[in-house]
């Protein structure tokens, strides 16, 4: 078990099933409504946490009435948020999802206003209890400073990236991590058309991960890069927050010393089970 410190979001998942996509300016009835606590660093903490590891979150909590849906599912999987930075004012920010029921796609539509962390609550932490800090690639500038901060301060500490969209500089931040997490828009962002190509073309220092749906996830491990499938359930219902599940995937195993060919397999494994059911709880195993 290790204890783990993720910087990133959390926000309001609005999320609206639907029996097919609606056409622009179509007005569609949903079949079920559900409003949870989503975002992409929560996300991979509930998991985290369900895999037996103690989970601290780092980043805004505005505290007006919405806000209690984010803090109850944090409490429930002992997600400590004790280190956020509180506002009252500003809203959590919130997504709008339409779930498609037909082939389980998730579109958001995402509003914020709410600051990102800055450095400067950052540099305050108690880092040197983490075993692992994991980070979701968001404000480019903060994140540098943290991430250059934590490496002269704390260069034992292992750290993880997450880049799941294109944003501006977010390369420099690239060789200051342990391992990077790229997505498949990512990587499309950056013209390629699969993992491998990608990941070869890159020339960060550490390990390297791509996801790429229903084709599996690729892992460059500083020598080679291996391939796992996915593992699709028998039915896929929900893919959304997937990605953020293979993450906790990833980094349970290598946090738990397990090879970076098991933590790819058992991340895709994971990953996999995620879409076979809604939301992101009884992924222990
Ligand atoms: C899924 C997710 C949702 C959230 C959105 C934020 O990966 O974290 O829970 O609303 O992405 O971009």
């Amino acid at each position: 078990m290790a204890t783990i410190l993720a910087i990133g979001i959390a926000t309001i998942d609005i999320i609206n099933h639907v029996s097919q996509f609606p056409a622009e300016d179509d007005e569609v009835r949903a079949i079920s409504q559900f409003i949870t606590r989503g975002g992409n660093a929560t996300n991979t903490l509930v998991v985290l946490s369900q895999l037996g590891h103690r989970c601290h979150w780092s980043g805004v909590l505005i505290d007006e009435p919405d806000s209690l849906v984010v803090k109850k599912d944090l409490d429930q999987h002992q997600i400590d948020y004790s280190s956020c930075l509180r506002l009252n004012t500003g809203k959590m920010p919130t997504s709008y999802i339409t779930l498609n029921e037909a082939n389980a796609s998730r579109t958001i539509v995402h509003h914020r206003d709410c600051p990102e962390l800055p450095f400067a609550h950052f540099k305050h932490l108690d880092i040197a209890t983490f075993d692992w800090i994991h980070f979701e690639g968001r404000n480019v500038e903060e994140l540098e400073k943290m991430l250059h901060w934590l490496r002269q301060h704390h260069p034992d500490i292992p750290c993880s990236l997450e880049v799941e969209k294109q944003r501006t500089g977010i390369e420099a931040l690239f060789h200051l991590v342990d391992v990077l997490m790229f997505s498949r828009p990512y990587a499309k962002s950056q013209g390629f058309e699969n993992a491998a190509d990608f990941l070869q073309a890159q020339t960060a220092p550490g390990l390297m991960s791509c996801t790429w749906g229903e084709q599996g996830a690729w892992l460059h491990n500083g020598k080679e890069i291996i391939h796992s499938p996915a593992f699709p359930p028998e039915r896929v219902v929900d893919t959304l927050g997937a990605g953020d599940t293979f993450n906790a995937g990833l980094i349970s195993a290598l946090v738990n010393k397990d090879s970076p060919e098991q933590a790819l397999h058992s991340a895709c494994q994971l990953a996999g089970q995620k879409c076979g059911q809604f939301g992101f709880d009884n992924l222990s195993s």
